[in-house]
């Protein structure tokens, strides 16, 4: 065979293979379920799990330890759910801190994508946990794997028609995006684990090897860029004129994860391409899918998100493709502007005399411990509260219609658990702040995020305060490995895990989630980041120019070079 019909011939990737095996997300995961020798799922399982909203994990702070009593790891499985719009309902949120202390560690994650997690799921509890979330309405199914993931938009559909709108949107983007196979009814609902259910082997949308490698999409309503649309393969910006929405800007070819040491991988944001009619906003979203599923790289997972296909085919001819698929041409971008991507706390009323309460929680980490009872002052909450839970994307939640005689009580229940910090007790640079889960459970982490970056601020608080900088919004974002979880190449500073205990410095995002940053230092212990991050902080409190945000200034003073798009993200 000549060299040129060689590689002319596709080679798939291994997940390919697997799903075009799975006969619609089934493989074997029945079998793997009821095999009791091991608390893990056959190899090829541990790919369509993630279809489900599950990844296998080990607990690897017992990893070493288990290897030498000759043991195999501690299995057990993240099981995320969907919440489209962020979402739940009390019972819902009941539900939810129940199982996960029937069936998980005792906490639960509010996601940087308005998901709940829920970790330390042993296989076989899996089944029980997810009729639990059935029971009230909620799936798992999307979570993770190839498909389109939680759609995400914060806006607070109670504030205006508008602004409901919106949400019903992006839940209806959901539906419509959402697996059509039975497989997850069949497996995980059905009873006994039997195959009750007639079988649905249809994807009229993905058809039966699914998208290349996963699909995010967000929304947003300016001035709040509070989902950073962006950085999604899709971002929606709502054009409200006089009290009516009257579409969205479509941006495609966003996503942050990059692998490190190769250059060809990195964090583009979504570009603008057009504006399209509420109506018509669905049917754009599934044209770019199919594209995507048709043009998307299957041979290699590292180069086969959207950015990548649109960055190799160039987005003029991208744009051309979609216009055909459509019948119609986008309309040109209206203008907008963001002015935040951050989460406003405290308390507001709507006019129709019902409150909220932005409640800031660290990490995401929903979790009782001496002196912090978030948990249990939600769950008595939960009890009498008769609006909603909403999780938002920057892993905080809001308590949202709340009736007037609730509010007092609320406040007090919050105060009383420890778990209603005052804002003056907070920096601005820690109530923003995100870090991903990392260790103890993501088997992708080289560093700690979630466990270690309170500690990080404790010390970075006190530079901050010496300069004055307490009420300054800085965005600091950690993760413990680049693929990016927690966005931090939209921070302004990021901190990116490398190896145990050292992390890359990134500088010189904006503040709404419109520029990424840039590499700035390596391989930077704790006394490396404080040395390094001190002076800039120093010279931004005596120098920045009126209402200059952290990560302007560092490009202004030349101490990062601005990342202009993707491609320059490198150099
Ligand atoms: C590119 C490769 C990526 C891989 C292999 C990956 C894998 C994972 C894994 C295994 C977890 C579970 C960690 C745990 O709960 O223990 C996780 C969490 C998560 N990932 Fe990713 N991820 C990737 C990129 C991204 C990106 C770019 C985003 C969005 C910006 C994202 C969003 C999330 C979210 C929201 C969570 C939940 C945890 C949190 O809020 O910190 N992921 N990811
Ligand atoms: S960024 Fe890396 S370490 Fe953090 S949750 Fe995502 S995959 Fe895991």
């Amino acid at each position: 065979m000549s060299d040129t019909l060689a590689t002319a011939v596709p080679k798939l990737s291994e997940v390919e293979h697997v799903k075009i095996a799975s006969r619609y997300l089934r493989g074997t995961l029945i079998e793997s379920l009821a095999n009791r020798l091991t608390g893990a799922l056959n190899p090829d399982d541990t790919h369509l799990i993630k279809f489900h909203g599950s990844y296998q994990q080990t607990d690897r702070d017992l990893d070493s330890e288990r290897k030498r009593q000759k043991l195999e790891p501690l299995f057990s499985f993240m099981i995320r759910v969907r919440v489209p719009g962020g979402v739940a309902s009390a019972p819902q949120w009941q539900r939810m801190d129940a199982l996960s202390d029937a069936y998980g560690n005792g906490t639960m994650k509010l996601t940087t994508r308005q998901t709940f997690q829920l970790h330390g799921v042993l296989k076989r509890n899996l089944p029980a946990a997810i009729q639990g979330f059935n029971e009230v309405q909620m799936d798992s199914i999307a979570g993770c794997g190839d498909v389109n993931r939680n759609v995400m938009c914060n806006t607070n559909p109670h504030e205006s028609p508008v602004h409901g709108e919106v949400v019903r949107i992006a839940q209806a983007i959901s539906a419509h995006l959402t697996p059509r196979t039975t497989a997850y009814r069949e497996i995980w609902l059905d009873g006994d684990l039997v195959e009750t259910t007639e079988a649905v082997d249809d994807e009229p949308i993905y058809g039966h090897t699914y998208l290349p490698r996963k699909f995010k999409i967000a929304l947003a309503l300016p001035p709040y860029n509070d989902s950073d649309i962006f950085s999604n393969d899709i971002g929606l910006i709502a054009i409200e004129e006089n009290g009516e929405l009257l579409g969205f800007n479509v941006a495609v070819g966003g996503g942050l994860g990059m692998t490190f040491g190769l250059n060809e991988t990195y964090p583009r944001l979504a570009d603008l391409i057009g504006f399209v009619p509420a109506d018509k906003v669905i049917d754009v979203c599934e044209k770019v899918v199919t594209i995507q599923r048709d043009w998307g790289n299957r041979e290699n997972r590292k180069l086969s998100r959207l950015k990548y296909t649109i960055d190799r085919v160039g987005l003029p001819a991208f744009v051309a493709e979609l216009h055909q698929r459509l019948g119609y041409e986008l309309a040109p971008t209206r203008a907008y502007q963001f002015h935040s991507s951050s989460d406003a706390f405290g308390w507001t009323q709507s006019p129709s005399g019902l409150s909220q309460l932005v409640l800031f929680v660290e990490g995401g980490r929903v979790l009782d411990r001496p002196g912090y009872r978030l948990k249990s002052a939600l769950r008595e909450i939960s009890g009498f509260h008769t609006g909603e839970f909403r999780l938002t994307g920057n892993q905080n939640l809001i308590l949202a219609n709340i009736e007037p005689q609730h509010v007092a009580r609320i406040q007090t229940i919050l105060e009383e658990a420890g778990a209603a910090p005052k804002a003056d007790q907070l920096t601005a640079l820690r109530r923003g702040a995100l870090a991903c889960v990392a260790l103890n459970t993501c088997s992708q982490a080289f560093a700690e995020a979630e466990r270690y970056l309170p500690h990080l601020l404790d010390k970075l608080d006190a530079v901050i305060r010496a300069h004055g900088l307490a009420e300054t919004g800085i965005l600091i974002r950690m993760t413990g490995c680049p693929n990016g979880c927690a966005r931090p190449y939209l921070g302004e500073i990021g901190l990116v895990g490398k190896a145990p205990g050292r992390y890359n410095l990134y500088l010189g995002a904006d503040h709404v989630g419109e520029r990424l940053n840039k590499l700035y230092r390596e391989m930077l212990d704790e006394d490396g980041i404080l040395r390094e991050l001190s002076p800039l902080l120093a010279a931004y409190a005596a120098d920045r120019q009126p209402d200059e945000a952290f990560g302007d200034f560092v490009v202004r003073t030349g101490v990062v070079k601005a990342t202009t798009q993707g491609l320059d993200f490198h150099s």
